[in-house]
């Protein structure tokens, strides 16, 4: 009883200690083309073997950069298997991560060195890889920060005919809510993609420093930069443990303080410039903490921050904003770039010099709408159904990124409902063998569906008649079978409609007949019985299902009369040889009554020999 009573208690503190502590962050590591799970060296970081995909091929990988995780495989995506291809992860709990992705090269001989390729997280691109990639360390790899709301994640991959995109690795990592959080902006619409981290004054990259200190800060990697200018400015570096550096939202590790650039007597402002794309918004971060022993309090070191030229922040002085010497201070701003470098520039106020630590810059991308979801559940259904090869792709969402949309679809934006839908689906042939899916109905806004020259069989479903917008319709070229649904007479936009040179039957819904009235152009011919408009046969043999009734009603009435008319006849006739009898046993009386008889008798005998038969056999058509 006691044991168990401790027992007891140990499990309620256990659980009073964990929900006091936050919870670790949701973490996801891939190792792509892994067929075991790995951990690596030096963090033992465990990456799960390769799950989630839609396509590629694994092989053995060459690590481009000593920044790439010690990871021995990769999966490639050839264009056998589609222009784009996708990892589609669930279960994430929602909330904000940095996802990243590092690139490798296939470790066989015959592979481009470097494959060319797009990356989108949730449908938004968040990187094109420029040549030369291979030889810059930040640029083996693509990170962003996205808010995940929906417990999935769809990390793609687009080819743009420069080679087979080849990855290493996906990293889903949870941050922060607020994790730079950098004014109003920020938020579900807004996606920062990392474009530059560096640690000034050191020639030592930092990277797995997050994972020794808080987990919630991600897993960052600093780009080192000892100077900025040849001779212009020095490296400072410190042992000493700086105060105030890993502290919510961004949890930064206090190794990025411990190394500065400083400007010297020959060049007091400190510059920094970096290439940029242009016309696009920034989120600007710096870092600060005064290591330099020669500063020994508050008032001796201020400075303007200028970005290209334009003053950001003014008389910046470090010791008092942070509170105290080796303490981290960090300020962020948003900027609109319209060329294409980036000049940060520190310019000392008091004749002291200025002092930077690290750089955080991100480039502001507005999340894309998606498409809406039954849409992309119906195109799924399509591409099943179909069987539509692999080389269609058909990954990820059907219109975003704007610059890879699914090959066939074309896609409208709503402004209204900030969605994006099918308008249109050209799968013309293509050497499609399946059947037309029910689910083909959900796509509600299709107004072209051109389907010709296939070999899709089965029937043309019904439901179609339900996607009222469509005003082209072409099935020609299949081998459909069975009748055209009544349903496609409610097609009231329907202007063109092609049918022709399919095994379609039975008669055409007369609410298409109708249409034709009004110059639509409808193409029926070539099919192994369709009837009932003019132009195609009528629709003889092939009765409504109320003339069939009246036809087997008006037979089964014949017969019942015959039958009456035999029963009739017969006990006529019963009669008459009875009465003959009597008569011939009672004699005069009745003998000019017996002549009379026998004279009505032979009459109704040839009557009965030459129109019986034939009463019989007409009988039905009389009647009818
Ligand atoms: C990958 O490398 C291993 C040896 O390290 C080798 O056995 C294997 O065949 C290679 N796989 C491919 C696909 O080249
Ligand atoms: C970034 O700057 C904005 C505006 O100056 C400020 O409101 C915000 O708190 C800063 N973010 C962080 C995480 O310090
Ligand atoms: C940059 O931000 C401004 C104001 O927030 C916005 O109007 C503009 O569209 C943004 N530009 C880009 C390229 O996102
Ligand atoms: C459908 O595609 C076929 C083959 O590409 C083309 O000939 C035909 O004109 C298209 N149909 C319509 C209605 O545009
Ligand atoms: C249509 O063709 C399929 C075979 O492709 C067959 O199973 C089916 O019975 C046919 N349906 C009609 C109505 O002829
Ligand atoms: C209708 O389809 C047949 C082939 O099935 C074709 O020969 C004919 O030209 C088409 N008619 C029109 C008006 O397009």
């Amino acid at each position: 009883m006691l044991r168990f009573t401790l027992l007891w208690l140990l499990v309620f503190f256990l659980s009073l200690s964990s929900s006091s502590a936050r919870p670790a962050p949701f973490a996801m590591r891939i190792s792509c083309g892994a067929r075991e799970n790995v951990q690596t060296p030096p963090t033992y970081a465990r990456w799960y073997k390769d799950f989630a995909y839609t396509g590629g091929i694994p092989a053995n990988a060459t690590l481009p950069s000593f920044i790439t995780p010690p990871l021995k495989s990769l999966r490639y995506f050839p264009l056998s298997e589609g222009p784009e291809n996708c990892y589609n992860i669930d279960r994430v709990p929602k909330g904000h991560y940095s996802v990243r992705i590092f690139f490798g090269l296939v470790a066989q001989p015959e592979f481009d060195n470097e494959p060319l390729f797009d990356v989108s997280v949730e449908g938004t691109l968040i990187h094109s890889l420029n040549s030369g990639w291979t030889s810059h360390d930040d640029q083996v790899f693509a990170e962003a920060l996205v808010f995940l709301l929906d417990g999935t994640v769809s990390i793609c991959f687009h080819s743009t005919g420069h080679g087979d995109p080849a990855i290493i690795s996906i990293e889903i990592l949870q941050v922060d809510d607020k994790a730079y959080f950098f004014g109003p902006e920020w938020g579900k619409g807004v996606i920062l993609k990392t474009t530059s981290r560096l640690t000034c004054g050191t020639s030592k990259p930092k990277f797995d420093e997050d994972y020794s200190g808080d987990h919630w800060g991600g897993d960052r990697f600093w780009n080192p930069i000892r100077t900025f200018g040849q001779n212009a400015d020095e490296p400072r570096s410190t042992e000493s443990s700086i105060k105030q550096a890993s502290v919510a939202p961004n949890f930064y590790p206090e190794a990025l303080y411990q190394s500065a650039i400083v400007s010297t007597d020959s060049q007091p402002d400190l510059a920094y410039t970096m290439d940029v794309d242009p016309n696009k918004n920034y989120s600007l971060w710096l870092h600060f903490a005064e290591i330099d022993a020669t500063i020994t309090g508050a008032g001796q070191r201020v400075f303007d921050v200028l970005i290209n030229g334009d003053t950001v922040f003014q008389d910046i002085d470090v010791v008092e904003m942070s509170g105290d010497r080796y303490t981290a201070l960090v300020l962020n701003t948003t900027v609109a770039l319209s060329g294409r470098t980036l000049t940060i520039t520190l310019r000392p106020k008091n004749g002291n010099h200025a002092i930077l630590n690290a750089i955080e810059v991100f480039e502001i991308i507005a999340a894309e709408f998606q498409t809406l979801p039954e849409e992309v559940r119906a195109l799924q259904a399509l591409k099943k159904a179909l069987g539509l090869p692999n080389r269609f792709g058909w990954n990820g969402d059907p219109c975003v990124p704007k610059e890879h949309p699914w090959s066939g679809a074309d896609c409208h934006f709503d402004n209204s409902g900030s969605n994006w839908f099918i308008d249109g689906l050209g799968l013309d042939n293509q050497g499609l063998r399946g059947f037309l899916p029910n689910e083909i109905s959900q796509l509600h806004h299709l107004q072209n569906l051109n389907l010709s020259g296939n070999s899709i069989h089965g029937t043309i479903p019904s439901s179609l008649g339900t996607v009222t917008s469509l005003e082209i319709l072409d099935l020609s070229y299949n081998f459909l079978n069975g009748s055209i649904p009544e349903s496609l007479g409610q097609l009231t936009a329907l202007r063109r409609l092609n049918l022709n040179s399919n095994s379609l039957s039975g008669r055409v819904p007369a609410a298409l007949g109708g249409r034709l009235l009004n110059g639509a152009s409808f193409n029926f011919t070539d099919n192994a019985g369709l009837c009932g408009i003019p132009g195609l046969r009528t629709c003889g043999p092939h009765l409504s299902a109320g003339a069939k009734v009246g036809i087997g009603f008006g037979a089964s009435l014949c017969f019942l009369l015959l039958v009456i008319c035999s029963v009739c006849w017969w006990k006529r006739r019963q009669n008459i040889l009875r009465s003959k009898q009597i008569a011939a046993a009672r004699g005069a009386p009745y003998a000019k009554a017996r002549t009379h008889l026998s004279h009505d008798i032979q009459m109704s005998r040839h009557h009965n020999h030459g129109h019986a038969r034939t009463a019989a056999e007409n009988g039905p058509s009389l009647l009818s």
